[in-house]
């Protein structure tokens, strides 16, 4: 077992299975710039492998399928079926949620049981405006089809100072309403926001979250598994919202996450630059392959920090 000098080690998988995207989000996506597949990306049995080799080599037991947005891959369908045969404690999905309606049926056969849906705002033209791509009534109704299925449902709201300040409340009852958990992300200082005054301006804490929340629900705060990087509160019969407090209350002492871009390659932690390519790995005569996957999560668990502090890497190439 690979394991840090903090006791470390890799649990939770991440796999992209594109970089590709069809909204263009303002914190996500620099104005300008077109959202394009990453070459080389590896098709479905590539990837489904490399899971495999990864539960082998470390013990991975959790999957979370990412992208880029996972629902434009050519590979989703195959590799959610894929992966939901393998032997994995846990198995869910982010996506912003455009798609779902279409992929209802792929989902329902696949037996996945929860999904995590990027939704920041409940106001058509707002929504335009962030996400500058598909539209909000299509996402609702994505969000009712997966109701339908009887998914266990989590909603990712990135709370921005300038554009979606009001509909904290808002957003917290649609959840509330309809059971499903909200969770607010503190902006992250990722790709072209790690040198842009616009992450500052637009930053909001999870005290200022507390803060309008807190003027009209009592909540309590209740205990998180150990790898948890949510902070979680309890509304008394209303039900449970978290925050991923990356600045205000950092969890990489406790960060058991691996990730997988489409194109091969192991990213060990979201504030490195470093990767490292297995794709070649993956064809190696199998007595090395897993000697030469232990030599380089190694390495990609040296690559954690014991903070977080921002990087240039895009989260549209490796996912959340
Ligand atoms: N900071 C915080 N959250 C982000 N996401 C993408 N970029 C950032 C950022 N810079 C979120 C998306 C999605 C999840 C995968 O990550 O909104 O919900």
């Amino acid at each position: 077992m690979i394991v840090d000098k903090l006791g470390r080690r890799f649990r939770n998988l991440r796999v992209s299975l594109t970089a590709a995207c069809n909204y263009a989000c303002t914190y996500c996506v620099p104005d300008g710039k077109r959202l394009l597949k990453a070459r080389n990306e590896l098709p479905a049995t590539d990837l489904l492998n490399a899971v495999v080799l990864l539960q082998q080599a470390t013990g991975i037991n959790k999957v979370r399928i990412t992208g880029g947005e996972p629902l434009v891959a050519p590979r989703f369908d195959d590799f959610l079926l894929g992966v939901m045969d393998l032997e994995l404690s846990d198995v869910s999905l982010t996506t912003n949620g455009q798609l779902l309606l279409k992929k209802k049926d792929v989902i329902a056969e696949s037996g996945l049981k929860r999904i995590n849906i990027s939704l920041d705002t409940l106001n058509p033209l707002r929504f335009k405006q962030i996400a500058r791509g598909g539209d909000l009534e299509t996402v609702l109704s994505g969000i009712d089809s997966m109701l339908d299925l009887g998914l266990r449902i989590k909603i990712n709201m990135v709370p921005l100072r300038t554009q979606n300040l009001s509909e904290i409340l808002p957003m917290l009852d649609f959840c509330l309403e309809r059971g499903i958990e909200l969770r607010f992300i503190e902006l992250m200082r990722m790709g072209h926001l790690l040198h842009s005054s616009s992450f500052s301006t637009d930053f909001v804490s999870m005290e200022t979250l507390l803060e309008v929340i807190g003027e009209q629900y009592e909540f309590t705060r209740t205990n998180a598994p150990y790898d948890s990087t949510a902070v979680r509160f309890h509304i008394p019969d209303k039900g449970v919202f978290g925050v991923i407090a990356n600045e205000s209350e950092p969890f990489c002492r406790s960060c058991t996450r691996l990730r997988l871009s489409s194109d091969g390659y192991l990213y060990g932690c979201l504030s490195s630059i470093n990767k490292h390519y297995i794709g070649d790995l993956l064809t190696s005569p199998p007595h090395l392959v897993l000697p030469g996957l232990q030599d380089i999560l190694a390495k990609a668990l040296g690559d954690k920090k014991l903070a977080f502090q921002g990087e240039v890497t895009v989260m549209k190439l490796i996912g959340g």
